[in-house]
């Protein structure tokens, strides 16, 4: 088992509001060890940049976490290619966890998904199925409904194994509700989409 967790936001009223303070992001850390009844966590991951605290700060903030131990590897969130350049030059990072699925493509347009290759970055997509709200749009994408056929999978399935095909770095972290959608997802894991089939996903337009 390997527990991963993110710090830097608060939530007021069950808002999501950036919090890149480094005092803040010691806190949240140090809550997080108490809740997982553990003096170390496997992969602390920042879980966005926030604008009005300056990047190097939240960074020095990981930076110490892990020198005492508190933290093993650090990982940022939602981050943009020259924003993990700038991490890169105060410390080694270990995952970039952002957006990404059949419906948003981004990195892979600006090249961040290759950057983290070439430099031993895991990249982490979330919502890999489209989000919580949105996922129910992969099974009204007549592509995915032809592969699901094809494959004898559901459309969910594909998309994930789409995700699993475009490099050994990229572990896909599917939410779930239902154990029924664990146990389809898991089965992503062992399914060989054809090149053609990998480019035909290649090719839908993003939304
Ligand atoms: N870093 C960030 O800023 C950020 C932002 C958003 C999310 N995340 C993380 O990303 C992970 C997942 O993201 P997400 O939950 O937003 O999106 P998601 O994994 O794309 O979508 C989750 C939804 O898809 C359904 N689903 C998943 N696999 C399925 C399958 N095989 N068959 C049928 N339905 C399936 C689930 O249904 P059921 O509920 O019915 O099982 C759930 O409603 C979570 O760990 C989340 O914390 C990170």
């Amino acid at each position: 088992m390997f527990v991963a967790t993110k710090g830097g936001l608060r939530r007021p009223g069950g808002a999501w509001v950036v919090d890149g303070d480094p005092g803040w992001l010691r806190l949240s850390c140090e809550r997080s060890l108490q809740s997982l009844r553990t003096d170390c966590i496997g992969l602390y991951q920042l879980h966005a940049v926030d604008p009005k605290v300056e990047f190097q700060r939240s960074l020095e903030a990981l930076i110490k976490l892990q020198e005492e131990g508190k933290i093993r590897h650090i990982g940022l969130s939602n981050v943009s290619p020259a924003q993990l350049e700038q991490a890169l030059s105060a410390t080694l990072i270990a995952s970039v966890q952002n957006c990404c699925n059949v419906f948003d493509k981004r990195d892979f347009h600006n090249g961040l998904i290759d950057f983290c290759q070439a430099r031993r970055i895991t990249y982490i997509p979330y919502s890999p199925v489209g989000g919580h709200h949105d996922h129910a749009r992969l099974s009204r994408e007549p592509l995915l409904l032809q592969l699901a056929a094809k494959y004898e999978a559901t459309p969910h399935r594909i998309a994930l194994a789409w995700l699993l095909h475009k490099g050994q770095h990229i572990l896909p972290i599917p939410g779930a509700s239902k154990t029924a959608s664990i146990r389809d997802s898991l089965q992503a894991a062992n399914l060989a989409l054809s090149a053609e089939d990998i480019a035909a996903i290649d090719r839908l337009p993003d939304r």
